[in-house]
């Protein structure tokens, strides 16, 4: 396999976007990343979204997003796997570029969700129909039994899980893409109002319009480009059990667990390695799953560490640099590509006041629906 680096990266701001269609939104997206490349040539394309055929009627999105943004006869495809469909589009694009068969390939995710779609009921395709849906559940109240299941092994408190969302709104308020760029307090979080027992609105991310892309291409080509070069140099991606009761242990996210084994694996790297993290924080309770299962901190101590600011801007591991889904916005199919903007940008040091210090290696986590699939990348600073 050839080695694959990201050579552009471009991304809308993430929020209520009344003035612009899905294709718009795309293309804006598309072009900043062409920009940023400065390629000339687009080889194929891969679009992450989760399904907007129910947010806003449109399917066959890979040829629609291929013509309007003017390269009509590429190869093209839409790319689905929930709420990690972005990140999905990255990998199938990071192989097609690793096998040698295509040199510039540009993955993007989008979704417009804002424009009167019911959007729980759309998400909640994502979950299991006939042992969830029907029954009544919706996302914030699976990631509510996840978030009872920890309280209850682990003694993780309601401050802990607080927490995530002060770190995630104090990064977004440094972030002008981010959708809620605004600070928020533990008694603020606390206090909201509660969507599902225990999780308050201001630990759900938000419902969001948005699109991110990047072009990647292999590193002879992007060893002659001006800027700083970043590798991919790890892929990892796993799936689970749709529905949360089949799962052994509620508090166990395997899939986020068996894509970071992969991804690490492959870069040939350790956890302690990684200089920061995006990672899928849909509700605060994912966040301290996830940097569990990632290896940053042992199981079931996610809460503490998280309390503690090992996971803040100049903390150990700066997780959700960026503001992650709860500030920064979550429209669904984008938020993959979005996550690899930020882990981007601050690997070139080009993140202005949410730059971390002189980081290294970084990660990328996304997730679909309650944990049964998950996407994990490892970028380097050549
Ligand atoms: N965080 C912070 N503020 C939020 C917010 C959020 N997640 N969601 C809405 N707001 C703000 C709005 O801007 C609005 O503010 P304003 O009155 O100053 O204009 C106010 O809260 C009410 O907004 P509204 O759109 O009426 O909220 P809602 O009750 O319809 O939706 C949620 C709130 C939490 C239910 C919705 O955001 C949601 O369903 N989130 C989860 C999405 C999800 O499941 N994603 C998939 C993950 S797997």
């Amino acid at each position: 396999m050839r080695e694959v680096a990201v050579i552009g990266i471009g991304m809308t701001k993430f929020g209520e976007l009344w003035t612009k269609s899905l294709r718009d939104i795309f293309v804006e997206a598309a072009m900043a990343a062409i920009d940023d490349a400065k390629v000339d040539q687009i080889g194929s394309m891969y679009v992450g979204s989760m399904t907007p055929g129910l947010f806003v009627g449109q399917e066959h999105i890979g040829a629609l997003m291929a013509d309007y943004l003017g390269t009509p006869s590429i190869p093209a495809m839409r790319v689905e796997s929930a709420c990690c469909s972005g990140g999905m589009a990255f990998r199938a694009g990071f192989f097609e570029v690793a096998s040698g068969h295509t040199d510039v390939v540009l993955v993007g995710g989008v979704e417009k969700m804002n424009d009167g779609a019911d959007v729980t009921y759309a998400l909640a395709t994502a979950a299991d129909q006939e042992y969830e849906v029907y029954q009544g559940v919706t996302f914030p109240g699976l990631y509510a039994l996840i978030a009872r299941a920890h309280m209850h092994a682990y003694g993780t408190t309601r401050e802990q899980m607080a927490a995530v969302s002060v770190k995630n709104h104090h990064n977004g308020s440094l972030n002008e893409r981010a959708q809620f760029p605004r600070e928020v307090t533990v008694e603020q979080v606390l206090n909201a109002t509660l969507v599902a027992d225990p999780l308050t609105m201001l630990e759900c991310s938000p419902v969001s319009d948005g699109a991110a892309c990047a072009i990647l291409a292999p590193l002879a080509i992007a060893k002659k480009l001006s800027m700083p070069v970043i590798k991919v140099i790890g892929t990892g991606a796993a799936t689970d059990t749709l529905a949360l009761h089949a799962r052994e242990d509620l508090t166990t996210l395997k899939a986020v667990k068996l894509s970071a084994q992969s991804a690490y694996k492959m870069a040939g790297v350790k956890p302690t390695d990684v200089s920061l993290a995006e990672v899928h924080d849909c509700f605060s309770i994912a966040e301290i799953c996830i940097v569990e299962e990632l290896g940053f901190v042992e199981k079931g101590k996610g809460g503490p560490f998280t309390e503690q600011g090992h996971t803040a801007l100049d903390g150990k591991i700066p997780v959700n640099t960026s503001g992650g889904l709860k500030s920064k916005g979550h429209p669904v199919g984008a938020t993959g590509i979005a996550q690899v903007c930020e882990i981007v940008e601050q690997l070139r040091g080009a993140a202005g006041k949410r730059q971390v210090k002189d980081p290294k290696i970084g990660i990328a986590q996304n997730m679909g629906g309650s944990g049964a699939s998950s996407v994990v990348h490892v970028f380097k600073k050549e």
